[in-house]
């Protein structure tokens, strides 16, 4: 008797240091998904509703919370764009394809996915994750090589694709999103990630504990992603801090 209790003891205090994740399984039929590889993943690990529809406020905050540490304002200032994507008026949950709209929060000149003009925009592209991965010299990203790899695809956008846009909330979002997979998945003081932490959540769409990744410590604030964003956006080049059609360098 003793011995159980012991080893129960155990098990759930390596339960509470470790942040067990969720059990992981690929989308079945009826299952959807989107665009965002970390979004995808919750829903692969059900963090999100498995079959990827109707979430709401709750769901999506409780979500970004229990699987990434993320607090409450950011996970409502996430939440309130997201609802955007759903084009039922007054709506009050979205769903993962519902992200996939082009051209709402989805843009063109995404890290591992075509832009709309060329196929679908939702589904990883290992030919287009290849030049993202092509600008990510060494075992870690750092900013400047972050920076360079979202400006490399927005200047190949640019030059093949004759409907090639970003708004300035498709260009924030495209920021965030590489000032995210940084902070989500990297060394928050040095901002920097492993690359291959952050290539097998793309590639994947689970959660990368097997490579000895963790739920971030302590919250993560829109007040930090900011200031990732603009590290970002200090190392990228001035003519396209704001390219926002075909063309218009400068
Ligand atoms: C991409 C939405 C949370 C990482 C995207 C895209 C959307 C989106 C619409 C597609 C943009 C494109 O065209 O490339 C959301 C929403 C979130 C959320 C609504 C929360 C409710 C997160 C989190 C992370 C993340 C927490 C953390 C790592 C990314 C990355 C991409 C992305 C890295 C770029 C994918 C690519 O360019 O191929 N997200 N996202 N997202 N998201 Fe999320
Ligand atoms: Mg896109």
């Amino acid at each position: 008797m003793k011995f159980f209790t012991i080893i129960i003891t155990l098990w759930v205090a390596t339960l509470g240091y470790a942040h067990p994740h969720l059990h992981w399984t690929p989308p079945g039929p009826g299952d959807v998904r989107g665009p965002c590889p970390m979004l995808n993943s919750l829903a692969n690990h059900a963090y999100l509703p498995h079959d990827g529809k109707n979430i709401d406020v709750a769901i999506t905050k409780k979500a970004l919370l229990d699987a990434l540490n993320i607090d409450e304002d950011l996970g409502q200032f996430l939440f309130e764009n997201a609802i955007i994507t759903n084009p039922v008026p007054n709506a009050t949950a979205y769903s993962l394809a519902d992200l996939s709209r082009h051209n709402v929060l989805e843009h063109d000149a995404s890290f591992s996915r075509q832009d709309a003009h060329f196929g679908p925009q939702d589904v990883f592209d290992p030919k287009i994750f290849a030049e993202t991965q092509s600008y990510w010299h060494g075992p870690v990203i750092n900013v400047t090589m972050a920076a360079q790899a979202r400006q490399a695809r927005i200047r190949t956008s640019n030059a093949t694709n004759p409907e090639y846009s970003l708004s300035p909330l498709g260009r924030g979002f495209s920021l965030g999103e590489a000032a995210a997979y940084l902070i989500i998945l990297g060394d928050r003081d040095n901002h920097t990630a492993r690359k291959n932490v952050v290539e097998y959540l793309f590639e994947n769409e689970r959660l990368p504990t097997k490579l000895g990744w963790q739920r971030p410590e302590p919250l993560v604030t829109f007040v930090e992603l900011q200031d990732v964003m603009g590290k970002l956006y200090n190392e990228t080049d001035p003519d396209i801090r704001t390219l926002a059609r075909r063309g218009m360098h400068g």
